[in-house]
């Protein structure tokens, strides 16, 4: 009999979008190397793939998560060996291939990431996509020219996985941030990651036209909306924001005057394609930067493929906070 294993299959439409079911590696999307995840974690685009809150299936059904970190079980391909710690965000997990919320997982060999020690499948899985990602935004800071001693970076929904390891991250890496949050009860973990500066979330509605007191030299916005030209405007000349997320909305309007008064730059970040040799640079950095005990703080809690169904609401009504891992290996 062929063995059999447990994955949450998504589907693009109906009512019920998610369901753990069991497949076989046969069933899963092709590939040289057959992992055995140990975790993964919850993202944004993990619980709009799974609500339908955006359309980021490309075809009707796939399992879903874009992070795994595990071990190979099987390997036709000469840099992989069975046993090697290995880890794989984005590369079009849960968006044209089957994803890391599954016992098994198989993929391109190619687009695999040794986990080299001390980290272990947990400490990777906690960095995943949002340390991944935070680490590609400071690296376009830094590409142009924002730098510890050009001044402070604020980071928006600081509470939120990607937010609070770019606090972290900045904060190893020498810069002074300003954690904007919704959240009060996230202000003590945010200070213990390195926040400088605690600030209450922008009024959207305010007004994102002309110049504001320039008190920043970067920013990592993970909000969209409204908050993107809210932060140009009050950014340091030559400094950049980096637009992330759209937790908040994907239209923006503002005004040109910080742009050509101001020589201030919007940056974009894209990690579920992100070429190899960058990527490769990024987590080699993040691996450098951290330590695995650095990351712990960081779990907000870590639950099994059977919770992860009641858990996406939470992420899109901006509640959860930090990384919620997903165990698995069954104890
Ligand atoms: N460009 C890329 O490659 C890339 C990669 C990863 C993630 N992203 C995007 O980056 C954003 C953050 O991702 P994540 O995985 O870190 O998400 P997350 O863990 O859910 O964090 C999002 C945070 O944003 C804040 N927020 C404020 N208003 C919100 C609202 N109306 N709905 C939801 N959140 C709200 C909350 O923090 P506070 O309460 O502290 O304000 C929330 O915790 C998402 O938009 C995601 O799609 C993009």
């Amino acid at each position: 009999m062929t063995d059999s294993y447990r994955a949450l299959r998504l589907r693009a439409d109906g009512e019920s979008r998610c369901e753990i079911v069991r497949v076989s590696v046969e069933d899963l999307s092709p590939g040289d190397v057959v992992i055995a995840p140990e975790f993964s974690a919850i993202n944004y685009k993990d619980a709009m793939a799974a609500t339908g809150a955006a359309p980021i299936l490309r075809v009707p059904t796939l399992i879903g998560g874009i992070d795994a970190a595990g071990s190979v079980v099987h390997s036709e391909n000469e840099r992989f060996t069975v046993g090697q710690p290995v880890l794989i965000t984005g590369c079009g997990l849960s968006e044209t291939r089957d994803g890391g919320f599954a016992e098994r997982l198989r993929v391109p060999g190619d687009s695999l990431i040794n986990i080299p020690p001390p980290f272990t499948a947990r400490s990777a899985s906690i960095l995943g996509t949002a340390g991944f990602t935070a680490m590609l935004a400071i690296e376009r800071l830094q590409e142009n020219h924002v730098t510890p001693d050009t001044g402070p970076v604020l980071v928006t929904g600081a509470s939120g996985g990607v937010g609070s390891l770019a606090i972290l991250l900045l904060n190893r890496l020498g810069y002074s941030t300003i954690a904007m949050t919704g959240k009060p009860e996230a202000h003590e973990a945010l200070r213990a990651l390195g926040a400088n500066e605690i600030r209450e979330p922008f009024d959207l509605s305010g007004d994102p036209e002309g110049l504001a007191k320039s008190e920043i030299a970067g920013a990592i916005d993970n909000l969209g909306g409204n908050a993107l030209p809210l932060l140009v405007r009050m950014t340091r000349p030559w400094g950049s924001v980096v637009s992330i997320g759209r937790a908040t909305g994907n239209a923006f309007q503002g005004s040109v005057i910080p742009f050509i008064i101001r020589g201030v730059s919007i940056l974009g970040v894209t990690s579920a394609n992100c070429p190899m040799d960058r990527r490769r640079r990024a987590w080699g950095r993040l691996f450098e930067t951290l330590r695995p005990e650095d990351l712990e703080p960081l779990v907000s809690d870590t639950i099994g493929l059977e919770d992860l169904p009641g858990r996406f609401l939470q992420y899109l009504e901006g509640r959860a906070r930090g990384r919620t891992l997903v165990r698995l290996v069954r104890s």
